[in-house]
């Protein structure tokens, strides 16, 4: 196992009825920004309850977070805050409203042009305090000190990281999670699922713990993932999906292993230039990825097979393409479609992916950083 620090600040609320906890999160005299998005919270009822639980706060509300959240649109937040002299922000929404306000409270007391801190690895030096009410199980941001911000005007989409970023409460609450179209629970079980194996399919590292919860979250998604979408009413469905997409991505499972993370960079450049969702791309990249680096992940590949999946045999290479196989066949389960040519993206588009990889600096990918833009061009191509 490597050497790891392991801290993970967020306090997390979670279950039916927690959003009535609000008050004893944010301090009495705060002036609140409550962000949120495209107003799936007006409908179903949370911006209700948090605006019942914060009863007597100065609210502000800012609307209009979009999926794969805008450097655009969140400037006017920043400048919404700076005229109001807001001093804390409440994330209502899914993983887009929460890493944009991940990146509005970094922002805030940036001093220069805060894309720096997605281009140009600027360390935020301070943020404005703010916790989360999450409606979508699916990025992990909720917990973790991560966000992935799109600049349209170049389609230009970056993560950035900070231990400041980390938000100081989440409220989970499954019955959120009620208002969902399938779509988007879809999406949650494979974003939640891929970041499992980004994790986990690399290479044996001795994290025989880290290892196993890898692959209880992938096995509960497997369990739960097609109940959620079945039988959509079940608390406790709801309840598990929610729970693993949260420990899927918050650090623990990622402490002392090798990651990968070339999938993810990938899907980015896809959802970047022809607007797919973020876990739309991430069901067509992973099985390629898991084909083209079968040699250097055998080890782990064949583990996820055995443990995950049940398979074993004298065949290593069968069994690793069966596992290959289930995982896209569980992927489709669940809605998502798996091939780049579903979505009319073609041989004649892979240049311009590829092109902008290098101009983003995605050139050594992988556990081992060995996916140069010429093997990134062949997983793309095997996309297809
Ligand atoms: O905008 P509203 O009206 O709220 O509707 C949203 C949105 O249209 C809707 N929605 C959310 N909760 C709902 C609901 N509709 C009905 N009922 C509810 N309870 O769902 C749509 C998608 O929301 P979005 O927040 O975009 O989805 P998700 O949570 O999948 O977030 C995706 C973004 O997170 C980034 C992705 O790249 C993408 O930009 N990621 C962030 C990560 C992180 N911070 O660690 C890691 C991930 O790998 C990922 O990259
Ligand atoms: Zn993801």
């Amino acid at each position: 196992m490597n050497n790891f620090t392991f801290c993970n600040p967020v306090n997390i609320l979670f279950g039916r009825g927690r959003i009535a906890d609000l008050p004893g999160e944010i301090p009495k005299d705060a002036r609140v920004l409550i962000a949120y998005g495209g107003g799936s919270i007006k409908k179903n009822g949370v911006l209700d309850a948090v605006h019942t639980a914060l009863a007597g706060y100065t609210i502000t509300e800012f609307a209009g977070i979009e999926p794969n959240p805008s450097y655009e649109t969140l400037m006017k937040a920043v400048e919404l805050i700076r005229e109001k002299d807001i001093n804390f922000i409440l994330a209502v929404g899914g993983g887009s409203v929460i890493d944009g306000v991940k990146f509005i409270a970094a922002a805030v007391p940036f001093e220069g042009d805060p894309w720096d801190l997605l281009t140009r690895g600027a360390k935020a030096k301070s943020v404005l305090p703010f916790g989360t009410v999450l409606t979508l199980p699916a990025t992990g941001s909720e917990m973790n000190c991560g966000s992935v911000i799109t600049r349209k005007s170049i389609q230009t989409k970056l993560p950035f990281m900070s231990p400041l970023i980390y938000p100081i409460f989440s409220i989970l609450d499954p019955e959120t999670t009620f208002s969902l179209p399938p779509r988007q629970i879809s999406n949650g079980i494979v974003d939640a699922f891929v970041h499992v194996m980004e994790q986990y399919l690399t290479y044996p590292a001795e994290g025989h713990l880290q290892d196993r919860f890898a692959e209880g979250i992938l096995q509960t998604l497997i369990e739960d993932g097609p109940k959620a979408l079945k039988t959509p009413e079940k608390y406790e469905v709801r309840a598990n999906l929610m729970w693993c997409a949260t420990l899927a991505l918050n650090g623990l499972i990622g402490a002392g292993v090798p990651q990968d993370w070339a999938t993810h960079m990938i899907g980015h450049e896809i959802t970047a230039l022809h607007g797919l969702d973020h876990a739309q791309t991430l069901a067509i990249v992973l099985p390629s990825v898991m084909t083209l680096k079968k040699d250097t992940k055998r080890l782990k590949l064949l583990q996820y097979a055995e443990r995950v999946w049940g398979i074993t045999g004298e065949d290593d290479d069968l069994v690793i393409d069966k596992a290959i196989d289930l995982t896209r066949a569980f992927f489709e389960r669940v809605g998502l479609k798996t091939r780049l040519s579903e979505y009319g993206i073609g041989e004649k588009d892979i240049p311009a992916l590829v092109q902008q990889l290098k101009a983003h600096g995605m050139v050594k990918l992988g556990e081992h950083g060995d996916i140069s833009p010429e093997v990134s061009q062949q997983i793309l191509e095997l996309s297809i």
